[in-house]
């Protein structure tokens, strides 16, 4: 059985995690793997549809079938996500990107000397924001990683973005979230808000393409 509900879609997906660098030694990052992100790709190339995957630091396999194009920070990730979504039906931002990048990062190490170091960070710009506010957007599913009050926070991040949907994650929990092989998500959109409860990433994936096919294409 091949499902087909995806082909001659043109579907971008940002996935796993950018690096900011302080110095060529050390680096701001966070605990994305990339699998959430991959398992939506591999979905989605099952589903017929023709995935281009703007991916971070992972720790997963990438999926030959897509176009791959590696970034380092979430500048790198909102450059080539701008050249390269004219033409898409549909974004997935399941990239944990970086909302800070470090002033002034260093091009040689930074050596110590007893002294305290401040580092200032500056505001990331917004990918997921800047796609849904184009002219001829696709339609856009975010992802919303929170630790407390998640619902109330995802709803205002669905609002505050302008994307069609939004799916929950609650990463204060370690049994799913970062860098596991299972997750347990909510759906939001305007008008639904559906539980998936904990299973494979890989079953996760075809449920929300399931939702998302049946609520917003
Ligand atoms: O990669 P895994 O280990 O499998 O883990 C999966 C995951 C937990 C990383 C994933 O499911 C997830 O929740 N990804 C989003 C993490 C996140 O950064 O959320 P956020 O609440 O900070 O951002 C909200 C949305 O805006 C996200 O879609 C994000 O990609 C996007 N964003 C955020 C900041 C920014 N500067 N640009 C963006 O596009």
């Amino acid at each position: 059985f091949i499902n087909t509900k995806l082909t001659g879609k043109k579907v971008l997906i940002t996935l796993g995690a950018t690096i900011e660098a302080i110095d060529p030694v050390r680096f701001i990052s966070n605990h994305s793997s990339g699998k959430m992100g991959m398992a939506l790709v591999n979905a989605c190339i099952e589903m017929g549809a023709s995935v281009t995957c703007i991916y971070g630091n992972i720790t997963t396999i990438l999926n030959p079938k897509s176009n791959n194009i590696p970034i380092i920070s979430a500048q790198q990730m909102h450059t080539k996500v701008m050249d390269n979504i004219t033409g898409q039906d549909i974004f997935i931002a399941c990239a944990a990107v970086s909302d800070f990048f470090v002033k002034n990062a260093k091009n040689q190490k930074i050596k110590k000397d007893g002294k305290n170091l401040i580092l200032e960070l500056l505001p990331n710009k917004d990918i997921l924001a800047d796609v849904c506010k184009l002219k001829e957007k696709p339609i856009c599913i975010g992802f919303a990683a929170e630790t407390q009050n998640t619902l109330k926070k995802a709803k205002k991040k669905l609002k505050n973005k302008g994307c069609d949907a939004i799916i929950l994650n609650d990463v204060s929990n370690a049994y799913f979230g970062f860098n596991v092989d299972e997750n347990e998500v909510v759906f939001l959109s305007q008008n639904l808000n559906k539980k998936i409860a904990k299973k494979s990433k890989k079953k996760v994936a075809k449920k929300i393409l399931e939702i998302f096919i049946k609520e917003c294409l």
